[in-house]
């Protein structure tokens, strides 16, 4: 016989069950990207560059895919990694979100590594670029590029272009001693000399002591990493101290000639030979279209980082539709992997041991074209892995 007792215990778990059921009905039908990148700070306008591309690819592809709507929630980090973590916890925990993405710096998306671990959920790097980012969890693919992937090909084509004295200025944090490393290792095996070694703080750099040393030590080129928005001041100050006068000129992974920044750079930038994975002037009729839609849309050139934001939604709606619409992340990130596609940038494709991106690095100087300036590919290297984990 039923007590009273029992039966409003009974109604009660049945409410809850019901509750509980209805709450993931609906989970189910939506799926949720939280998008954790810097839309303020010194790293703003790698936020904006990837905020405006995910836009894009939403408007041209719909924001259903595989029976599924897509949610986009925008969180602003500022690039502070304490700020990613909580951010992280929340959207997974609170917003139930089936991926996260974005990560302008890669202490933010080391930050977010071990939610995405214990959540599973699927933590897309669209931005970030130290190698061993990928090996933080098994829910992580990356979109963006490894400094290893431009160094390596820069440090060569440095030996073989008659470069014989460098000196170094790299942003003092993972992603620029990774860069240091891959081009000393590559340049000084090749015989080359590296002169002058500086490590600049990441926040508020002030370049301008070093580039008087630079100027004094009379290196052929001087090798740069900078992050992503830091370009255009590092090119003022080389030209107010009269680098560009000088002979020295400026070689590196492609970030200090981001597309964002480069045409305001001034004709000191002319010249300048860098290693990376996207410029706006690649010559596909694929990269001619996300050009003009992006201008079209926010009347500026897209940068590199704006095509890891691209290529990282797009990856999350052709995982989908692989997976019929199931977005758990072990299901997510088994169909991620191996996923090849052609990008703005050219082919690209996920490395399905390593989850990590597989692209061309294009070698590129900048040139004046129609009256602006255009990092122009001269040279191009199919596949580069991350050679961070080919090392190994
Ligand atoms: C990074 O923090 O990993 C990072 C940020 C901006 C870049 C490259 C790497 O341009």
């Amino acid at each position: 016989m039923l007590t009273r007792r029992k039966v409003v215990l009974q109604a009660v778990a049945c409410a809850v069950a019901l509750g509980g059921l209805s709450g993931a009905a609906q989970a189910q039908e939506t799926v949720k990207i939280g998008l954790i990148v810097p839309m303020t700070g010194g790293q703003a306008s790698t936020g904006k560059q990837i905020d405006n591309a995910v836009k894009l690819y939403m408007q041209q592809h719909g924001n259903t895919v595989a029976g599924k709507k897509i949610e986009v929630i925008l969180k602003d980090d500022a690039a502070v990694p304490d700020n990613t973590k909580r951010l992280a916890q929340e959207l997974i925990v609170n917003d139930k979100v089936n991926v996260i993405a974005g990560f302008g710096v890669t202490p933010a998306a080391f930050a977010a590594a071990p939610l995405a671990t214990q959540g599973k959920v699927v933590q897309i790097v669209m931005a970030a670029g130290t190698s061993i980012i990928t090996e933080r969890s098994p829910y992580i693919t990356r979109t963006s590029f490894t400094l290893g992937q431009s160094s390596v090909i820069i440090g060569d084509w440095a030996v073989k272009n008659g470069i014989k004295k460098v000196a170094t200025l790299t942003s003092d944090y993972a992603p620029g001693h990774d860069a240091l490393k891959f081009f000393k290792d590559r340049f000084t095996a090749g015989g080359g000399t590296i002169v002058e070694e500086v490590k600049v703080p990441l926040a508020n750099p002030d370049f301008a002591p070093f580039l008087q040393r630079t100027k004094d030590a009379k290196p052929d080129a001087m090798f740069v990493f900078v992050p992503a928005g830091q370009g255009g001041n590092f090119m003022k100050q080389y030209t107010e101290r009269g680098l560009d006068k000088s002979g020295i000129r400026v070689i590196g992974p492609g970030d200090v000639m981001d597309d964002d920044l480069l045409n305001n750079m001034g004709d000191s930038a002319i010249g300048a030979v860098t290693a990376h994975i996207y410029s706006a002037a690649h010559p596909s009729q694929l990269n001619k279209d996300f050009v003009a839609a992006y201008k079209k849309a926010y009347g500026t050139r897209p940068g590199f980082m704006a095509v890891g934001g691209y290529d990282g939604i797009h990856l999350v709606y052709e995982a989908l539709k692989k997976t019929g619409g199931k977005a758990d992340g072990d299901t997510l990130i088994a169909a991620m992997k191996g996923m090849k596609w052609e990008s703005p940038r050219g082919p690209i494709s996920i490395d399905p041991e390593t989850r990590d991106i597989v692209q061309n690095v294009y070698i590129r100087e900048v040139k004046k074209v129609d009256g602006e300036l255009y990092n122009v590919e001269f040279e191009t290297f199919e596949a580069v892995k991350d050679p961070g984990k080919t090392a190994k």
